[in-house]
């Protein structure tokens, strides 16, 4: 496996970044995470937009332009012989010294992952996941915008304990007001009386590539869709309830705080939306 470190492919077990890296000592960097589907990277342009979008947010200069980021991606998918599968590109502030004066890091590390994926096995699509709604808010927007897809993860993994402790597959943070924003690395969808809901991102989530998809395919076979706030209550009593993620894809959820949604299984909406998906990746 050839990982892409600041212009060299190195072996996995030689990648490796300083101490002093400013992603590593203060999670001052970004990411995305891409899926390679039959060779082809999924909404390329999409992603890198948002990359660069969330650089241009924390005053990071990402040292490729955009065609040579994609070149980038493209010869590190073909060096690792990919045709299906992840890609995790994480662009840090870059080696510094202790202090987290971004100044002091002259350039920033741009490293590039490519890994097989699968995060639910194939049953999970059907069943559904168990999700629970966890106490940790999403930072509010005028904190650290939950659209700039940057490394301070804790957020998300204080979410992802609280679902582990909770034995669940997904967790559902909500805002300072009580409104639902996301999964812990998905974008959450309701369905009910035949309507499509997704919160707005300013509800505070990120502005989800498989979310934006999945609201053109609603559009496309004629689902009515609504992007607006809501609460616990509008998801318990949903008729179904799905996540979206570049990792995730689409993924029903069965229970939430012990609620059954719906049939208890992935519902017809869900079904389909997914079936439509896997046909415009293909
Ligand atoms: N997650 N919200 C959060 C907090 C995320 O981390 C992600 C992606 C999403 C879904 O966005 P998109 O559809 O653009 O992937 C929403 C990981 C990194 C992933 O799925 O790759």
């Amino acid at each position: 496996q050839w990982i892409y470190l600041n212009g060299e492919y190195v072996a996995k077990h030689e990648a490796k970044i300083s101490v002093f890296d400013h992603g590593f000592l203060y999670g001052d960097g970004i990411f995305e995470g891409i899926r390679i589907y039959n060779g082809n990277i999924f909404k390329c342009k999409e992603h890198l937009d948002r990359l660069y979008d969330s650089a241009k947010s924390i005053m990071l200069d990402i040292p490729l332009s955009y065609s040579e980021m994609e070149r980038a991606l493209i010869e590190t998918i073909r060096k690792n012989g990919m045709n299906d599968g992840y890609i995790r590109l994480v662009v840090s502030r870059g080696d510094g010294n202790l202090g987290l004066d971004p100044r002091r890091c002259p350039k920033a590390n741009v490293v590039i992952i490519v890994e097989q994926l699968a995060i639910y096995p194939p049953e999970a699509y059907v069943n559904g996941l168990k999700s629970v709604s966890v106490s940790t808010r999403r930072n509010i927007p005028d904190a650290l915008n939950p659209k700039i897809k940057s490394l301070n993860y804790l957020n998300n993994i204080l979410v992802k304990i609280q679902a582990n402790l909770a034995g669940a597959g997904e967790a559902i943070m909500l805002n300072a007001q009580g409104y639902v924003a996301e999964g812990s690395s998905d974008n959450i969808f309701i369905v009910k009386n035949g309507v499509v809901f997704t919160p707005p991102c300013y509800v505070g989530a990120l502005e989800g590539i498989t979310r934006g998809a999945i609201l053109e395919i609603c559009g496309k076979i004629g689902l009515p869709v609504r992007i607006e706030p809501f609460t616990l209550h509008d998801v318990y009593v949903a008729d179904e309830v799905f996540f979206t993620g570049t990792a995730a894809e689409v993924i029903a959820t069965c229970e939430v705080d012990g609620r059954v949604i719906g049939s208890g299984k992935a519902g017809p909406i869900t079904t389909r939306l997914l079936e439509e998906f896997r046909k415009i990746v293909e």
